[in-house]
């Protein structure tokens, strides 16, 4: 597969064919996600909780999330690389932002940052962009900011909602943000913000009125604990965990019952040194 490029990208958007996007957050999860077609590989910071077991985002660090990114990078071959700027690494100034995505780019390896906010966000988006990375914005529903929205909640339901959405979309648009997340807004609202737009947008729990889909890998895989909340537009295509387990306690019955390991796993030995050493 080729190199998925910004160019590449934007000929899809143009095409009208659906972007593919999906989190990784080490090795093997970037490598899966590549190989089986990802056009663009997150590094979100929702592996705060999925791969650190923290509450919520707002915990993880700019160096925590470089060590994921470098993880992931080295597995990613195909794909456009994407990772999330922290809470507290971006919101002070500009300046800060920028510093920051430089590091996401040289010392994680990553192509381009997301970084969470609407027309507030404008002058970091511009600042990012004109030292040439690109910018992906996320807007709707920002867990970031979970605790000024009143918890995590649809957002752009009422009038004010949609209105402020799109204000936000064609505000982050004109800093420069060459996609633009969607986070938990009604579908209906979700694809009229996406018309009145000129780049992409990348839906999750917004619709199929985007330009392209992104979900939580563990999430969509069934890769996560019994009793984890997952939120209303999840879709779980698989049962990673379930399997993890059974083979898990597989391995355990037959280590105790002494099955494994069985002849076929174990070295011959030399019979002749073995009777000399038996003596
Ligand atoms: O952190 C994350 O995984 C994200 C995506 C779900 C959009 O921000
Ligand atoms: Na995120």
């Amino acid at each position: 597969r080729k190199k998925v490029t910004i160019q590449t990208l934007r000929n899809l958007y143009k095409k009208n064919e659906p972007i593919t996007v999906l989190t990784a957050s080490d090795f093997p999860s970037g490598h899966v996600a590549d190989t089986a077609g990802m056009e663009i590989v997150l590094v979100g910071d929702s592996l705060a909780m999925v791969a650190m077991g923290m509450e919520d985002t707002n915990e993880v660090t700019m160096d925590e999330m470089l060590l994921h990114c470098r993880s992931v990078n080295r597995a990613v071959k195909s794909a456009f690389t994407i990772a999330d700027l922290p809470m507290g690494s971006y919101e002070t100034n500009p300046e800060k932002a920028l510093t920051s995505a430089i590091r996401m780019v040289k010392e994680g390896g990553m192509q381009g940052i997301k970084l969470e906010g609407g027309a507030e966000m404008a002058p970091t988006i511009q600042k990012i962009t004109s030292a040439g990375i690109p910018v992906m914005a996320h807007i709707g529903l920002t867990p970031q900011r979970q605790h000024s929205l009143g918890g995590f909640r649809v957002q752009g339901k009422s009038v004010t909602g949609a209105v402020k959405l799109l204000t936000d979309a064609l505000a982050v648009q004109k800093a420069g943000a060459f996609m633009i997340i969607i986070e938990a807004v009604p579908a209906e609202i979700a694809a009229i913000v996406t018309r009145r737009l000129s780049v992409p947008t990348i839906g999750i729990g917004s619709g199929n009125g985007c330009s392209g889909q992104v979900l939580v890998q563990v999430d969509m895989l069934g890769n996560f604990p019994e009793g984890r909340f997952l939120p209303k537009f999840v879709k779980t295509y698989g049962d990673v965990w379930g399997e993890a387990r059974r083979g898990i306690e597989a391995y355990r019955g037959e280590v105790k019952s002494r099955a494994f390991p069985s002849r076929e796993f174990t070295y011959g030995v030399d019979s002749e040194a073995l009777a000399e050493f038996e003596r």
